[in-house]
């Protein structure tokens, strides 16, 4: 057995075995475990994996887990909870991926991950007007249309381009709220999804969460290879592909016209959906036409949110779909959570149609190019073994692919050690990594001399895990 409720069930024995045996105590070995279970060593990896999690354990390196020294619960004194294992069963919904995303960096760790601007790049100031002028207002309280106010809608409509209108819109609570909806009003259950690899480990997790098995397509430094895509279609049955058509996380790439074009035929030929999770078309000037601005047949569903731009609290995204698929998003959202908060829905509309987007559109642009440019000559002066996937036109990620002979594991973990923290690439494929990569990110530092302090800092780490 290897699921997520073998996962949790060997977890909630270790969990007991832990507390049995005691702080400082050695667990059985991972061998032991599995020969007592009869489990395979995923299943107790990721057990293992959970205990660390909850700060119960700690693995070292050749050594073994062993029981930490100040336990979570009290032991005897603690409550019994394990029924709920057994009352829960096999849901368990991953959130790993996006818990590493949203961490908090320790005081001196120079963060070179992360997803959002750096709090000293974000334009509290203007947003704090924004949301003051929104709450003044008479009806700032009340419910909202429940796709989300006409004038928001307008304005994500006229973002994704083409003859895409405000009636096609819906008001979302973020990028991830959307691709959850996405994901569960598109696809069944237990039918597959197409996706990049690597992609997104927060798409992965959602559609994981939605019961759908993600199949790897792979791309270039142009983006998803077409013919590639008509193949897993045919060969899957799957009605549904995840897109990152401009600066691809994490690989930074964008779609050229051309492949868009491409891509929309494949999908047409399949029957399929393309999901185009437009997230960072504001980290950049050079964004090409939206899938959804080149889409005639319905075939696009279209996500595109403030937070990357903005502040990752500014929870407001739009999905924008045509037909029976527009039919069941809104239905989706509005039996989930009815519809986004309407003070928050009115701060978007008052930032984005004052003067202060489009100042903050170019300060961004402008940090973004330089910080790039920076990061990528660190690493070819740091890190000369390690090569860059390509130079993206914007964004804030460089994807970058490590001697084969690093263990992505030792340099994290090495990398931790010198107070610099990288995101490994093994996270972002569905399926087996084509070999070492992290990938690097310039927004979240405080600035130019901290994102170089942090290259240093993964330099040394590279040299002490090699
Ligand atoms: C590719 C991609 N899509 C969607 C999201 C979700 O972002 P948010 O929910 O903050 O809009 C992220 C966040 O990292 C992302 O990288």
């Amino acid at each position: 057995m290897n699921n997520d409720s073998s996962i949790a069930q060997i977890a909630a024995i270790l969990r007991e075995e832990a507390a049995r045996l005691g702080p400082g105590s050695r667990l059985p070995s991972s061998r032991e475990i599995m020969r007592r279970h009869n489990v395979s060593p995923v299943t107790v990896s990721r057990a293992l994996g959970l205990l660390a999690a909850e700060g119960r354990v700690v693995t070292k390196p050749g050594a073994g887990s062993f029981v930490t020294q100040q336990q979570v619960t009290t032991g005897q004194d603690a409550a019994d909870l394990s029924w709920q294992t057994v009352a829960l069963g096999d849901r368990v919904v991953d959130d790993g991926p996006v818990a590493s995303l949203l961490a908090s960096i320790p005081e001196g760790v120079v963060p070179l991950t992360g997803g959002y601007l750096h709090p000293g790049l974000r334009p509290d100031k203007q947003l704090a007007a924004a949301a003051a002028r929104a709450v003044r207002r008479p009806d700032a309280w009340d419910k909202p249309p429940l796709a989300g106010l006409l004038e928001l809608r307008r304005w994500f409509a006229a973002q994704a381009g083409g003859d895409v209108t405000a009636a096609d819109a819906l008001i979302v609570s973020g990028g991830q709220a959307a691709l959850t909806h996405a994901f569960r009003a598109l696809a069944a259950p237990g039918t597959p999804v197409l996706v990049e690899t690597p992609t997104y480990p927060g798409a992965l997790a959602a559609a994981k969460a939605a019961g759908l098995r993600a199949t790897a397509v792979p791309m270039d430094r142009d983006g998803v290879r077409p013919e590639l895509l008509a193949e897993a279609f045919a060969v899957t049955g799957a009605r549904v592909f995840f897109c990152q058509s401009t600066l691809h996380n994490p690989t930074g790439a964008t779609l050229p016209v051309e492949r868009r074009e491409q891509v929309l035929q494949v999908a047409r030929a399949a029957g399929a959906f393309v999901i185009e999770d437009d997230y960072a078309r504001y980290l950049t000037e050079h964004a090409p036409p939206s899938l959804a601005s080149m889409d005639q047949h319905g075939s696009v569903v279209h996500l595109g949110s403030l937070t990357k731009i903005l502040s990752p609290s500014m929870r407001v995204a739009a999905v924008i779909a045509r037909g029976p698929a527009a039919h069941r998003l809104r239905a989706g959202q509005l039996v989930e959570s009815f519809f986004v908060a309407r003070p928050l829905q009115e701060t978007a509309l008052e930032f984005v149609g004052s003067p202060a987007w489009r100042r903050h559109l170019t300060t961004v642009h402008a940090e973004l190019r330089t910080r790039r440019d920076a990061l990528a000559a660190a690493l070819a002066a740091r890190l000369p073994e390690a090569e860059l996937h390509l130079l993206p036109i914007g964004g804030m990620h460089l994807w970058v692919r490590l001697p084969a002979d690093v263990e992505e594991n030792d340099l994290a973990e090495a990398a931790r050690r010198n107070r610099v923290l990288v995101s490994p690439g093994r996270m972002y494929y569905p399926s087996e990594p084509p070999g070492p990569r992290i990938r690097v990110t310039h927004i979240a530092a405080t600035h130019l001399a901290e994102l170089q302090e942090g290259v240093r800092r993964l330099a040394q780490a590279l040299a002490e895990a090699r």
